[in-house]
């Protein structure tokens, strides 16, 4: 049986409409969270809601774009409303952009992936510290990734830029909130099959070369990311903040 290790806590996951993000509500909810879930596929946030309440859980989805404030603003709101507070931010919501070569990456593009995967973290954070603050504490969690952290992959100089981004913010955070009871640490997952890890890897051939990459010589499946955001959100993990958690199936020292 799943220990309730987030009993009486209440977490907002973003990007939980598919993925890692998916998965992490699906556990959360099972460890005992209640959850406020955002992506901007409401259809899939409300089939969630509604699966995760069939099996006795809560949950309560809002839809919106990860770069607007005023949902990162909204999502805060309605946890502190809904639940009476707010204790986890699980901060997953990303996007790669096109692959494309520094000199010629249109300004827009940059600032597109820059927005949903950095820029958001900040938008949230600005708004999430405070109702953490005004419980006395709680976990920060956002999604980095091994790009940019322990590879450079030609192409995806955006998406590295912004998850280095997200150490950096996290380290900051961390530091300056840690006395007052937050602890803050990003994830960075491997290779993961999730609709935006196959659309990285659109043919066996590149499916093949990806999952060479890694130690396990696989892909991660979401659940194997989302446990180690379970353990991050979790009292398991209450000495740990300020880090950069490789969960990535050894592709950072694998030479293949
Ligand atoms: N898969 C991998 O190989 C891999 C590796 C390392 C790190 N990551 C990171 O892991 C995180 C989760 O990715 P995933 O693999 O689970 O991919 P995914 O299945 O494509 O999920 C991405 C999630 O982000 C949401 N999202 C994207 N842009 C958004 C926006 N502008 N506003 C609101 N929500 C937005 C999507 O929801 P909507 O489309 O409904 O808005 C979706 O729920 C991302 O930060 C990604 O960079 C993934």
């Amino acid at each position: 049986m799943q220990s309730l290790k987030l009993k009486g806590k209440v977490a907002i996951i973003t990007g939980a409409s598919s993925g890692i993000g998916q998965e992490a509500a699906r556990l959360f909810a099972a460890a005992g969270a209640r959850l406020v879930l955002t992506a901007r596929r409401e259809a899939e946030l409300q089939a969630l809601a509604a699966d995760i309440q069939a099996q006795g859980g809560e949950a309560l989805a809002i839809a919106g774009d990860i770069r607007d404030e005023a949902l990162a603003q909204e999502l805060v709101q309605a946890a502190t409303a809904r639940f009476g507070g707010l204790d986890i931010a699980f901060n997953n919501a990303g996007m790669t952009g096109q692959a494309c070569s520094l000199p010629d990456m249109p300004l827009a593009e940059w600032q597109q992936v820059l927005d949903t995967n950095l820029t958001s973290a900040f938008l949230g954070a600005r708004h999430q510290i405070p109702a953490l603050l005004a419980r006395g504490g709680g976990s920060l969690i956002f999604t980095s990734s091994f790009v940019g952290h322990t590879a450079g992959l030609p192409g995806m100089g955006a998406y590295a830029a912004a998850k280095a981004g997200l150490v950096g913010l996290t380290q900051v955070i961390a530091a300056e909130f840690g006395a007052r009871g937050i602890r803050a640490n990003a994830l960075l997952p491997g290779g993961t099959d999730t609709p935006m890890g196959r659309a990285s890897t659109p043919t066996p051939q590149a499916r093949a070369y990806v999952e060479g990459l890694h130690a396990l010589r696989r892909l991660a499946q979401p659940e194997e990311i989302a446990r180690a955001a379970l353990f991050l959100a979790s009292d398991d993990a209450s000495f740990v903040t300020g880090t950069a958690l490789l969960v990535d199936g050894g592709v950072s020292i694998s030479r293949p």
